[in-house]
């Protein structure tokens, strides 16, 4: 630890994470910042062009609510969220996402983000609320936005934000350290925005050895939204709404473009769609069993049904879905065959826009989806609160979506800010907002940056740190280092010590548990009570052992931080599956000992960390005007 040196950066407001919302953040602030004459100082685990969920490109743009077209009016989106998440939803949140989120989608196409049109300019719409892009380079264009308007002096790339520096109940900034030289960072603010994502690998992946790290979720976001504000003291809001994606088994490609584009059927091994065959268990869901889209988590669960009666495997009939569209061009061969080719560029660009390896193990195992089906699964449970789960940080509405019911429950002053007064979130560190994927969490960055600089003009005063608190910190970050530096060398395998832990094991140990407790793949999503607390008392032990992380570089030292933070996720995950006394969502989890959906429990199921104890908070659902 000696060699380390520490580097001081006082700023006013600190966006931490670089991904949709940190680049929305940025361009914001910047704008309202230098109005004001404040600094804006960004901070990045990896490189912003390339960072986050979107970093190997998406293949299309999933929330454009075409408000001024008038393809659809602000309730029809919050019907649609509410309906997908099961009656579970903040509509002040998604409406203030929702009314901004379509100007975020025109400055993409402004920086240069091809998004599809048709022969009368219009754009191609995947389904009702997503449009087509040529998006491999989606976050090089949008990180270029957000580089421009800060510059590059104001951004901070390959520091990992560990902890939130306090003073007292204050949030005064952010420490972390360099993963390519020995600096240990200290960001001194008066406000924070935090956009670091949201968590993979708390629960044990379906691939293994050779596979292993291959996931749906990037395998870099590990938790550290919900670790940094649930230790500033903020209160959480649905850390049960995990979201498992169906997806093309293995190397995880997407299934929208599938089944909105090319409107393809899902069937079993007995070639049975579980859509039809088993649509009387949607009465079991009322009223949501009977919404269209059917919600995500019950599309899951009438797959999963078949799953487990061992109707498996599970087929994107991708042959089918080709011919049907093809077949309208059958009475002009030539056309046909045009056609023909184009759907199979299609078919493989959205696995080369968004999921290369998905490409790759198409190519690997000569599937030709025009001729084969192809293999779906439910993957293993992910925390991502911009897409079709909840979870993330409890934050105000904006003022003027409340009414007299909503505003004394939802609002408390900023737009987006958290309940730690100058803390704000946005994309996944926000929750109860789903379905506001790429570009809403775009639109949710500039909200909270616009309204993170007014809080810094209306709350002038330095941030005032406590070098002890410094020194304590620094000291615990480092630890894993000295850790391993004293113990190496003692077992004839560095990798298993009678005393320390490398990060790799401590993460299996993290992901059994959840698995085999929390309702993982192994366990077919299925917890109840019993197994909850026996869950939470293993992850005591793991605690414990959270002391004895080492680590015999950077690299490692990151990799100690990020299973801490995805251990905190899993505690905060654990807690409040318990505390919601009901199944509501059976297709993300299913508690086996209380089975069905309760009317009292249309409710938020909150968590806070305070004192070092866990306190859960059912909050009340409030749905804004219906005539929105
Ligand atoms: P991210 O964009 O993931 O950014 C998180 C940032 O935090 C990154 O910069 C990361 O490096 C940084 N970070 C994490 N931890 C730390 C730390 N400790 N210190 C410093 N920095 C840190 N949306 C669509 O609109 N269309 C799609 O087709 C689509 N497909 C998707 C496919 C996949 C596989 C996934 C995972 C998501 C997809 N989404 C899609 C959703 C979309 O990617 C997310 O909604 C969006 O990226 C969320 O933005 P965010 O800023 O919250 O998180
Ligand atoms: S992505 O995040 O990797 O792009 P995915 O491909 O599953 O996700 O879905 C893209 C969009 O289509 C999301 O808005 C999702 O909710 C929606 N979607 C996927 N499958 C269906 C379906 N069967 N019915 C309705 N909407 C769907």
């Amino acid at each position: 630890m000696a060699d380390f040196q520490t580097k001081e950066v006082s700023t006013d407001l600190l966006i931490i994470g670089g991904g949709m919302a940190a680049c929305g953040a940025a361009v914001e602030a910047a704008y309202w910042a230098k109005k004001n004459g404040l600094k804006v100082t960004l901070v990045d685990k990896a490189a912003v062009d390339r960072s986050g969920a979107v970093a190997m490109g998406l293949s299309a743009i999933n929330q454009y609510v075409g408000l001024k077209d008038g393809e659809n009016t602000m309730r029809d989106y919050l019907d649609y969220v509410r309906n997908d998440l099961m009656g579970i939803t903040r509509e002040d949140l998604v409406a203030s996402i929702a009314r901004h989120v379509d100007s975020s989608v025109h400055l993409f196409e402004k920086w240069g983000l091809p998004i599809w049109t048709d022969e009368e300019g219009k754009y191609v719409h995947e389904g009702r609320w997503q449009l087509m892009i040529n998006g491999e380079s989606y976050k090089v264009v949008v990180a270029e936005a957000a580089k421009n308007a800060l510059g590059m002096d104001n951004i901070y790339e390959r520091i990992f934000i560990t902890e939130p520096l306090m003073n007292g109940d204050k949030c005064v900034g952010a420490v972390g350290f360099s993963v390519r030289e020995n600096v240990f960072y200290v960001f001194k603010a008066k406000s924070v925005l935090v956009a670091l994502g949201g968590a993979v690998h708390v629960f044990k992946p379906r691939s293994s050895g050779e596979g292993l790290g291959r996931a749906w979720y990037p395998p870099w976001n590990s938790g550290s939204s919900a670790y940094f504000t649930l230790k500033a003291g903020c209160e959480m809001t649905c850390q049960e709404v995990r979201f498992i994606p169906v997806r093309f088994k293995d190397a995880y490609g997407p299934v929208g473009a599938w089944f909105l584009l090319f409107k393809s059927r899902a069937t079993n091994g007995l070639d049975e769609n579980y859509m039809q065959t088993r649509a009387d268990e949607l009465q079991n869901w009322q009223p949501y069993g009977k919404v269209k889209p059917v919600p995500a988590n019950l599309r899951n669960w009438l797959m999963l049904l078949d799953v487990m009666e061992g109707k498996g495997p599970i087929f994107m009939r991708t042959e089918e879905a080709i011919a049907n569209i093809a077949d309208k061009y059958k009475e002009d061969p030539k056309g046909y065959k045009k056609k023909m080719k184009e759907l199979e560029s299609e078919a493989w660009e959205d696995f080369l826009d968004m999921t290369i390896s998905q490409a790759i193990l198409w190519a690997g195992m000569n599937v030709a989806p025009e001729e084969a089906k192809s293999e779906i699964a439910a993957a293993e449970p992910y925390f991502i609160g911009s897409h079709s789960g909840a979870s993330g940080a409890w934050v105000s509405g904006p003022e003027d979506l409340q009414t007299p019911e909503t505003k004394d429950e939802y609002f408390w002053g900023y737009a987006h800010m958290a309940t730690v007064p100058g803390i704000f979130c946005a994309g996944d560190a926000s929750g109860a907002s789903s379905h506001k994927f790429s570009s809403g969490s775009h639109a949710e960055g500039r909200i909270a940056a616009k309204a993170a600089i007014a809080y810094c003009v209306d709350n002038p005063a330095e941030p005032t740190v406590d070098q002890s608190v410094v020194d304590d910190l620094k000291a615990k970050i480092l630890a894993p280092l000295d850790t391993f530096a004293k113990h190496k060398g003692y077992s004839s395998d560095d990798t298993i010590h009678p005393e320390y832990i490398l990060p790799k094991m401590f993460m299996f140990r993290l992901q059994k548990i959840m698995d085999e407790y929390a309702g993982g793949v192994s366990s077919q999503f299925k917890t109840s009570k019993a197994l909850l607390e026996r869950g939470l008392y293993l992850l005591d032990f793991l605690r414990e052992d959270a002391e004895k992380l080492a680590a015999p570089d950077l690299h490692e030292l990151m990799r100690c931080w990020e299973n801490v933070h995805r251990m905190w996720q899993a505690e905060a995950h654990i807690r409040t599956i318990l505390f919601r006394q009901e199944t509501r969502w059976p297709g993300y989890y299913f508690r086996s000992d209380t089975p069905g959906m309760k009317d009292d429990w249309l409710a938020f199921a909150n968590c806070t960390w305070k004192n070092g104890e866990w306190v859960m908070t059912k909050r009340p659902v409030k749905y804004i005007h219906e005539s929105m």
